[in-house]
């Protein structure tokens, strides 16, 4: 077995999760002051508000297509009922409206946070990370979906990348599967992980802290102050 295949494929996920829950641990304990998503609606608020809802309306569908695809074996879902035919339907159509929704939030959201110049400004370096990392997953992704499987119909994931990814979680990691994967697969994949390893040291912490009320309340809360 390849040594390089064997870094791509088992040092490096396992490395970027590693990093993920002990980077997790670290911050909540040095830093939770810092915890946050650091709004700033208070530059500009429309292109916010338009980007950020339609990415967030693409990427939990998307999330759960992740679950339904990688995690949960082609028997059990031909044993369900879904045959090969209506699952790669429900992938690619699915998937491809909702991975669509995803992309174009993202590209308001870049487009804002460098156009903008105090958007620009207040950004620090995880800021740009993060936005340029997730606008090139979404992208790897949709391309993966959208122009590799129908250049390459006979190519099918769940018989390779979800039994590599599986068997990560299972303590049985097995590189040779992802050997013959096409290469957008590949690159979707590891920058897949990579966002991983950024996350505990980013915004994206915010995500284990929403409340349910969230969703529909602004982005910042201004509260009188009472002096007494
Ligand atoms: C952690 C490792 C990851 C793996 C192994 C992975 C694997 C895949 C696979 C196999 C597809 C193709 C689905 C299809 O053709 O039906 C896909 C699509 C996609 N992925 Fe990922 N992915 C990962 C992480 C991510 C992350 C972190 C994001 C977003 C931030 C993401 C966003 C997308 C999008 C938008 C699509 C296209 C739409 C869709 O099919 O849902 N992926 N991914």
């Amino acid at each position: 077995m390849n040594m390089f295949d064997q870094f791509l494929w088992v040092i490096f996920p396992y490395a970027a999760l590693m990093i993920f829950v002990v980077g997790h641990i670290f911050r909540y304990r040095h830093d939770q002051f810092n915890w946050t998503a650091k709004s700033s609606e208070f530059i500009e608020k429309k292109q916010l508000m338009f980007g950020s809802l339609l990415f967030h309306l693409g990427i939990i569908p998307v999330a759960f297509g992740h679950i339904s695809g990688l995690l949960i074996p082609k028997s059990w879902m031909n044993a369900m009922g879904v045959s090969e035919h209506m699952y790669h339907i429900g992938a690619v159509y699915i998937g491809g409206i909702f991975g669509a929704m995803t992309l174009i939030g993202m590209l308001l959201l870049t487009a804002r946070r460098f156009t903008i110049r105090n958007v620009r400004r207040l950004s620090s370096a995880s800021d740009l990370v993060v936005n340029v990392l997730l606008l090139f997953i979404v992208f790897m992704g949709m391309y993966a979906t959208l122009f590799t499987n129908a250049v390459q119909p006979e190519f099918d994931y769940r018989e390779s990348i979800s039994i590599w990814f599986r068997g990560l979680f299972m303590l049985r990691p097995d590189a040779s599967l992802m050997h013959d994967v096409p290469w957008s697969f590949k690159v979707h994949a590891l920058s897949g992980f990579a966002i991983f390893a950024f996350w505990p040291f980013t915004r994206l912490v915010h995500v284990w802290s929403v409340p349910l009320n969230y969703v529909g309340r602004s982005y910042i809360l201004y509260r009188r102050h009472k002096s007494n």
